[in-house]
């Protein structure tokens, strides 16, 4: 029988959902869905933008040029792709490599979510604008909000969303391969567990309530959106 809480499972029967999702017109053209990979235990989650197309070819998040430089960065602190999980807020390549569509990232989005109610990592490590806004729930641009850590709204500060740029802007210029770099070495820091302060004018959730367990407990389902 299956352990019930076991995140790998639980993972699998969601990729098998996503694999069969027809929500958006994404889903028409695509090769292959590409839902995640890394470990289902990660305490670091990284999240970028879409599949390109060697990704939707592959059906593995971050495996051209950008994703080549991510997996430099994460040697930096010591870490490999199987020790963290990729995941992107859209599972299906937009064509042409365009930006997501807000309905797209409607449609989506539930997806993502649940694969971090599913992981619990400590911290979600945001690549690029449009899973930092996803996120975060707020408006606030990458250039703006890269390096600061602030709670995962929803997550009753037990998780950390780190923003940093998305390594394709770092590819071609030597600043931002700077600044990434530089954000980059904060992240062991953060999976120490230090405190991180709501951003002014963030809503703040309550810490859970956490009723002594009576029998073997059920998995706890955070609630994240
Ligand atoms: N860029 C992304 O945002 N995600 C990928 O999987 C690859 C490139």
């Amino acid at each position: 029988m299956v352990e019930v809480g076991d995140s790998q499972t639980s993972l699998e029967e969601l990729r098998a959902e996503v694999e069969q999702c027809r929500r958006c017109a994404l889903s028409r053209d695509r090769t292959n869905i590409v839902f995640g990979s890394g470990s289902a235990d990660a305490l670091i989650m990284f999240v970028g933008e879409a599949p390109g197309y060697h990704e939707d070819q592959q059906g593995q998040p971050f495996v051209g040029q950008a994703g080549k430089l991510l997996e430099k960065l994460l040697g930096r602190i010591g870490l490999t792709r199987d020790d963290v999980y990729i995941a992107n807020v859209l599972k299906c390549r937009p064509p042409g490599n365009r930006d997501p569509l807000l309905e797209e990232i409607d449609e989506c989005r539930v997806y993502l979510e649940r694969q971090v109610a599913i992981i619990e990592p400590l911290v979600i490590c945001t690549l690029g604008n449009f899973s930092t806004k996803l996120l975060s729930g707020r408006p606030d641009g990458i250039t703006r909000v890269h390096g600061t850590p602030q709670p995962l709204p929803g997550s009753g500060g037990r998780i950390s969303l780190f923003p940093v740029l998305h390594p394709a802007a770092a590819l071609y210029t030597a600043a931002n391969l700077k600044i990434l770099e530089e954000d980059f070495d904060h992240l062991p820091q953060l999976l120490d567990g230090k405190a991180v302060e709501p951003l002014p004018g963030a809503a703040v959730d309550q810490p859970q309530q956490q009723p002594a367990p009576e029998t073997p407990s059920e998995p706890e389902q955070l609630d994240l959106f």
